[in-house]
């Protein structure tokens, strides 16, 4: 059933059948399940998420950059429903099938680099994450891997190592694992010399702190995601990336990018680390990778993926005949509605309209990201005091007037914006309509 793509207010929100769910989550779901905005699902489509009271909300988070393609896009329907009858398990380590080839061939053709590549499924982003470190340090025979600040790589043993924000990801959780490495991210706004610095001081930082703390020769990999994501939309100052990539090669380190939430047409492109122009060793996929199913995959060089023994890589459910069809019906998608130039369009809307919003409320600090990944950063005026309390309120305002937005950054004080890439211009102008005036309500 199609969904009209128009927002409707038919009770506050959450409405009086939201919070009579919402009872019962909080009765039978552990606490630590959190939830951003307790209106319960009934639908979802295009840029519209339908609740239990008949709300519409405008949806800005394509639950966390997930639905790209939209919610129950046509093609993946489809492709889950045929498959779904035909036979929904067989695990792929026991008797294969077809689908799993193809998706890999998808990534492999689709990932940047024109060398033979070769691809594992997974069913999460964290688990995608630990595969790649365990195959850059079984191809490398080293142990060390080096991440950044503003990092998140996931919540499993390993991805919380990686990850940088304690609160609330990693807060009691240790011990973690070992041989993990953080060294500063090229942070424009935050780059104590300024943006104009950022660049060239934070490879130079890099390459010391890597040299003095850990050895090069130490080194499996550098973990970097193009733009990080829960670390609030961080860009990394123009040609990071590259001088991190080229001193890799260098050194012979694996440079793995971690795509999970820029990847799939997000950014504008089919891949973040495209924009400057770098090629991975080793790239993580999942969220945007199949409309909404849990499909995960890991994507590099032939050599460095076929150095792992049979039997090393794997798990029940990775690469699941379902997700592989939803998987191959979003990127079908994608490719037919050129998914990339939409979010495109996307920032040529949202952009200009948050910079003007940035020109009048001088608590936004930065406005930036790429393509369908765009963010605010509210700080105290003037300084770079980060006002969390601010974003939050911002954050509860849009919620009541039916537009989901989330929050991110280390010092959660950055608003970050992830439209579905098919979500129509009105809606978008509206839910741009309804920031202006959360703007205005609390700045
Ligand atoms: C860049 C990045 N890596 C890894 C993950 C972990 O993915 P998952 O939640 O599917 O385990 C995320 C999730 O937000 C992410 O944004």
């Amino acid at each position: 059933m199609t969904i009209e793509q128009k927002r409707v207010l038919q009770t506050s929100i959450p409405g009086p059948r939201s919070k009579e769910l919402h009872a019962r989550k909080t009765a039978a779901v552990a606490g630590g399940v959190g939830t951003t905005l307790p209106i319960y699902v009934t639908q979802a489509g295009g840029g519209i998420v339908v609740d239990v009271d008949g709300n519409q909300l405008i949806d800005f988070g394509s639950g966390i950059a997930v639905t790209s393609v939209g919610n129950a896009a046509p093609r993946v329907v489809d492709a889950v429903q045929e498959q779904v009858a035909a036979f929904t398990h067989t695990c792929f380590m026991v008797t294969p099938y077809e689908g799993y080839v193809a998706v890999a061939e998808k990534l492999n053709e689709l990932t940047p680099g024109s060398f033979e590549k070769r691809s594992a499924l997974f069913n999460s982003g964290a688990e995608a994450v630990e595969n790649a470190v365990k195959i850059a340090r079984h191809h490398t025979g080293r142990q060390a891997v080096v991440v950044f600040d503003h990092a998140y790589h996931g919540r499993t043993n390993l991805t919380m190592a990686l990850t940088a924000k304690n609160m609330p990801y990693k807060h009691r959780f240790g011990p973690f694992a070992g041989e993990i490495y953080r060294v500063p991210m090229a942070y424009p706004f935050r780059w104590p010399t300024g943006p104009e610095n950022c660049a060239e001081e934070a490879f130079a930082e890099f390459v010391s702190l890597v040299h003095t703390q850990v050895g090069e020769s130490n080194c499996a990999a550098v973990l970097v995601e193009p733009i990080q994501g829960e670390g609030g939309f961080v860009v990394p100052a123009p040609g990071f990336l590259a001088k991190v990539a080229d001193w890799c090669r260098e050194n012979d380190i694996l440079f793995i990018a971690d795509e999970i939430q820029s990847g799939f047409c997000r950014t504008g492109d089919w891949f973040a680390c495209e924009h400057e122009g770098v090629v991975p060793d080793l790239i993580t996929t999942a969220k945007g990778i199949a409309g909404g199913m849990p499909l995960a995959g890991v994507t590099g060089r032939a050599e460095i993926m076929e150095a792992v023994h049979s039997g090393g890589l794997g798990g029940t459910y990775g690469g699941n005949p379902v997700a592989c069809a939803a998987a191959l019906g979003a990127i079908e998608t994608m490719q037919a509605e050129d998914l990339a130039g939409a979010a495109k369009r996307i920032e040529q809307t949202m952009r200009p309209r948050l910079e003007a919003l940035a020109s009048k409320y001088d608590v936004i600090g930065d406005v930036r990201g790429r393509g369908a990944m765009l963010a605010v950063e509210l700080v105290e005026p003037g300084t770079l005091t980060p006002n969390a309390k601010l974003t939050g309120e911002i954050a509860a305002a849009c919620h009541q007037q039916g537009l989901i937005t989330l929050t991110a950054g280390t010092f959660g004080n950055v608003l970050r914006f992830l439209p579905p890439l098919v979500i129509g211009d009105d809606l978008l102008h509206e839910g741009l309509d309804i920031l202006e005036a959360a703007f205005a309500a609390k700045a």
